[in-house]
């Protein structure tokens, strides 16, 4: 069902929205970088920290307290992922999850063995796996990029996926041009030969429902600084995968899933703020259930960014000197919009557009590294890019669209 969307009640549970710059409020256009932080989640970071904090396993107060909020919040992340509570593990981000699970997944990799990349995705679901395969004597094949349609090449996918393939490491949708990717597609042919897969879903879980069942996933990996909450790294691993993995970890530490990844002392005031970061999905839709709720305020967050994305998008279709770096229309894709202009560095676009609008847009590669290398624009810069989130607005998406119109005259 259609609702109107709260724009306006959104925005209001935002205080970073009530920061200035040259005299006017800001607009942020770096949601894929990280998005700003729901109060919620900033209150129940702060109150933590004032109630006293604690360690884990201590007979008094603060360390039940303790806790009790690492439970909702992997309760709360088992919901928005649709996996068991026992399946997620916290970590200090993605990356380092990742590098920490590859490690302990390819113990037993061996030369003859493969493992699948792509050339679309952030580095951070490419890296922490070839590293280990350069290890182990593994070899590593990639899925490769489009550069016309900004989409994987699957055509020879039962070729590039093989008996011999360990693990497939494939990203859900693009940090820098937006495309969400057939996972499933890639997820079923890996399971037609026994191999492992982990999802990158970074960049979907802030703006459209993940189900890690539907997906076939076995990891999954995101980021909550990129959904209104603390810097803290989310993985969802499969229990039948999780529980027998053998990780690299102290001798005293607990030994079953998922504590046994989590090593040292988890950041416990931003555990604090994961669940009032989810609950600001699942407040904006409907249902019976969290899940049903969550499902339901992205379809909310949807409509909304997907329409402001759009405006952008066929606005700048118009201008000469930007050239857009997006699939075509029937394909998929987050409100995440990479661009260059003709003849100016996307550095010098950025100050420009921040000077003259107070747009806070970001320029780079954003580790989309082999994408913009296959391009042959990482010398240049790469792009300027341009993210929505659900607090952005009309007159935000007017203000930078006018802006940019003025600059690529
Ligand atoms: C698609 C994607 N994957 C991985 C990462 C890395 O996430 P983290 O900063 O949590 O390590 C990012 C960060 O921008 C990303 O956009």
């Amino acid at each position: 069902m259609t609702r109107a969307y709260p724009i306006d009640l959104v925005r209001q549970q935002f205080p970073a929205l009530r920061r200035t710059h040259n005299g006017r409020p800001v607009a942020y256009f770096d949601g894929p970088g990280g998005s700003q932080v729901v109060s919620t989640c900033i209150d129940a970071m702060a109150d933590y920290m004032r109630k006293g904090g604690a360690n884990l396993h201590g007979q008094f107060a603060s360390s039940v307290e303790t806790e009790a909020h690492i439970h909702d919040a992997r309760c709360a992340m088992a919901d928005l992922l649709n996996v068991n509570p026992g399946e997620i593990a916290f970590g200090a981000n993605a990356t380092t999850l990742l590098f920490q699970l590859a490690r302990a997944i390819g113990r037993d990799w061996k030369p003859g063995d493969e493992i699948v990349v792509t050339e679309l995705d952030h580095r951070g679901n490419v890296d922490p796996w070839v590293t280990l395969a350069k290890d182990k004597g593994v070899t590593v094949r990639w899925i490769k990029v489009n550069l016309a349609t900004f989409t994987l090449e699957l055509d020879d996918l039962n070729t590039i996926i093989n008996e011999k393939t360990r693990l497939v490491a494939v990203g859900l949708a693009s940090n820098a041009v937006g495309t969400v990717n057939d996972v499933a597609k890639v997820a079923a042919r890996a399971r037609q030969v026994g191999a492992l897969v982990a999802v990158d879903a970074v960049q979907a879980v802030p703006h459209f429902s993940v189900d890690v069942r539907a997906l076939g996933a076995d990891i999954l990996s995101c980021s909550s600084y990129k959904f209104f909450g603390p810097h803290i790294g989310i993985v969802a691993i499969r229990s039948a995968v999780f529980e027998p993995l053998e990780v690299y970890k102290l001798v005293p530490a607990p030994a079953e899933a998922p504590d046994k990844l989590e090593t040292g002392t988890l950041n416990h005031e931003g555990l604090a703020g994961i669940k009032p970061a989810v609950e600001f999905i699942a407040a904006l839709g409907e249902g019976n259930t969290r899940r049903e709720r969550i499902v339901s305020g992205y379809e909310q967050m949807e409509i909304h960014e997907n329409r402001l994305a759009e405006k952008i998008r066929v606005a700048f279709a118009n201008l000469r000197r930007i050239r857009l770096y997006q699939a075509p229309s029937a394909v998929q894709k987050t409100p995440t919009v990479a661009l260059t202009v003709e003849g100016m560095a996307p550095s010098e676009v950025c100050q420009r557009i921040i000077e003259s609008s107070s747009i806070f847009v970001a320029d780079g590669n954003f580790y989309a590294w082999t994408l913009a290398e296959k391009l042959g624009i990482n010398p240049t810069g790469a792009w300027v890019r341009a993210g929505l989130s659900p607090y952005n607005n009309e007159e935000e998406v007017d203000r930078f669209i006018e802006a940019m119109t003025q600059l690529a005259k």
